[in-house]
């Protein structure tokens, strides 16, 4: 037998083996390779007699196709064999229902602080906004609160300097001075945002929320205030009926001062708004100070009007029964997930962890 026959026998009988990709490509080399098996015999070719040549080329060539080919077609066979074992391990299922995706939820206090926006805007206010750092004479010198007031005292006032000329405002009535000093009346705003104060129990956090009023026009009297507040609190509370007082206080910014309380009354445990005898203070109001109008160019013989400040985080308390003020500053995704709420637009399959 010939060497070329010899080769051609042995390798198509190695082709036939169970081979791997590594073992082919070897097989492949020990052919065709530099110093390859079939290599060799071409470059024999020039000393083969001239007579014979011709056949053995021939020979040669047919016996490099056949073994070209088979070594073609065994790698294509591992090559697919390998991708349907890949395709097979890493299938996916998409009949299976999918992962929930976890959902944030919205705070009860800016839930509420957009309830409120929202009823506010409906009869004529717009909204504004004021800085959490505020100097000393937009919320206290302006507001016409005297350097001896207590509300001044360390106590209650994070001071943020030495000179005490910056601070974290005590309450959002500062956004009164800062909208007329920017404007000319009328004005007709609420305010709603952070405040400081030095001070933490369990019904008191240092950081809480108050939504601001004021509404300045010729001949606004007392009467405005409180069809205002009437026609914010049932709207709030979601009740025909509310149970209102005015009880006679004192503020430095409004004279007269009054503070309001609404009846509620408790039924197997639970708050209810409106009816009942007993009396819960949810707001301070008054009519706006003319010393306050004056410090901002405003004449009080022209333009009169009320002011207001609610605090936000009880509001929320009362009406979603939350009974723990802290809670509302924990942090707690827990507790979140159980008083958020969900915004309107999400589909429910979107809202993950809150179902
Ligand atoms: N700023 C007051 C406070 O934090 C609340 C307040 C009372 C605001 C009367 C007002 C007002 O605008 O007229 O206790």
């Amino acid at each position: 037998m010939s060497d070329i026959k010899k080769i051609k026998d042995e390798y198509l009988a190695k082709l036939n083996e169970q081979l791997d990709l590594n073992l082919i490509n070897q097989i492949k080399t020990d052919l065709f390779g530099k110093n390859g098996l079939i290599s060799n015999q071409f470059k024999q070719l020039g000393k083969i007699p001239e007579e014979e040549r011709k056949k053995f080329a021939s020979d040669l060539n047919i016996i490099k196709d056949e073994l070209q080919n088979l070594i073609a077609f065994k790698i294509e066979e591992i090559e697919k064999k390998e991708i349907n074992q890949k395709l097979e391990k890493e299938k996916i299922d998409i009949t299976l229902p999918e992962r929930p995706v976890p959902q944030g939820k919205i705070h009860p206090v800016s839930q509420v602080i957009d309830e409120i926006s929202s009823i506010f805007s409906e009869i004529g206010f717009s909204i504004e906004e004021g800085p959490d750092v505020e100097n000393e004479y937009n919320n206290f010198t302006a507001l016409n609160t005297p350097d001896n007031h207590p509300a001044r005292d360390m106590h209650d006032t994070f001071y943020l300097d030495e000179k005490k000329e910056l601070l974290l405002r005590t309450h959002t009535s500062p956004v009164q001075i800062r909208t007329m000093l920017n404007d000319k009346p009328p004005f007709k705003i609420i305010a709603p945002g952070r405040t400081y104060r030095s001070d933490s129990d369990q019904t008191h956090a240092p950081m809480f929320h108050q939504v601001e009023g004021l509404h300045i026009d010729k001949n606004i009297n007392m009467g405005h205030l409180k069809g205002c507040l009437n026609y914010f609190i049932k709207e709030f509370f979601e009740v025909d009926k509310i149970k209102m007082r005015f009880r006679p206080s004192h503020f430095p910014f409004t004279e007269p001062s009054a503070e309001v309380d609404i009846g509620y009354e408790v039924k197997n445990g639970k708050i209810i708004i409106g009816e009942g005898d007993k009396w819960l203070e949810v707001l301070g109001c008054g009519m706006v100070h003319p010393n306050v109008l004056k410090n901002v160019n405003v004449n009080p013989d022209e333009f009169q009007g009320y002011a207001f400040g609610i605090g936000i985080d009880r509001l929320a308390m009362l009406k979603y029964g939350i009974n723990d003020l802290r809670a509302f500053f924990d942090c707690d995704y827990r507790w979140l997930s159980q008083f958020g709420f969900d915004p309107i637009d999400v589909p429910s399959s979107y809202r993950g962890l809150s179902r």
